[in-house]
């Protein structure tokens, strides 16, 4: 006997990541207000509650250390529950790929000259987390961990924030939709290597190896 019961769509999960201060949350806030998506941001939820949601306190870097395993399952149970019926999720966070098992990542990339003087504004910020910020996005290191965090199917794009915020959240807004279109939930794992293939053609426009100079 078939049933005709439809099953419920599960929202649409777009993990953006990036080093600190590439526009996570600047973004993040542009993007899910235009999409009607849920904003998800990882930090607050381990600040929430940091006996649950985190390990320690990291004291020269002056940031709490997460614990991993206890955030994803809150994350995921945000996303399975959608109290608010959201069509899609955006989460926020440098390891937003690890908690969310995301359908699209959007690595935000930022030149290292122009990131080192967002990270030197911020109030009580250690001077190491910014020369380690720095150069972790010299070296791409967000993009790798998405690889490693993700599974295969997940398609990973980079986009820059050098611009204005408005211009930058349009091209995510329209990284999010285009994607949307043309890699149907159904279709999504079948075109798991051509989104692979086009992550890698549009890495190489981010190559910052000649500012690493200024890094340390
Ligand atoms: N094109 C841009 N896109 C995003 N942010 C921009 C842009 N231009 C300037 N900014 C500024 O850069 C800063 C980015 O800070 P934001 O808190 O959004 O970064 P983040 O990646 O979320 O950092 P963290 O990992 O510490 O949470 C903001 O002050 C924002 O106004
Ligand atoms: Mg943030």
């Amino acid at each position: 006997m078939t049933t005709n019961k439809r099953r419920k769509k599960p929202p649409f999960v777009v993990a953006i990541t990036g080093t600190p201060g590439t526009g996570k949350t600047t973004i993040s806030n542009a993007v899910s207000k235009k999409l009607d998506f849920a904003h998800v941001d990882v930090s607050s939820i381990i600040k929430s509650d940091v006996k649950r949601y985190g390990l320690g306190w990291d004291d020269e870097r002056k940031t709490i250390i997460a614990n991993i395993p206890e955030t994803r399952k809150k994350v995921l149970a945000l996303i399975r529950k959608n109290e608010y019926k959201r069509k899609g999720f955006v989460i926020d966070g440098h390891f937003s790929p690890e908690v969310c098992k995301p359908d699209l990542v959007i690595v935000l990339r930022c030149p290292p000259k122009k990131l080192y003087k967002r990270l030197k504004t911020r109030k009580n910020y250690a001077e190491r987390s910014v020369k380690e910020n720095v150069e972790a996005e010299c070296i791409d290191s967000c993009f790798v961990h998405a690889q490693q965090s993700t599974s295969k199917a997940a398609c990973i794009i980079e986009i820059e924030t050098s611009g204005t915020v408005r211009g930058d959240s349009e091209k995510v807004i329209h990284a999010i939709k285009s994607f949307m279109i043309h890699n149907h939930r159904n279709q999504r794992f079948a075109s798991s290597s051509a989104g692979r293939t086009e992550k890698t053609a549009m890495r190489s426009k981010f190559d910052y190896s000649d500012e690493c100079i200024i890094a340390v």
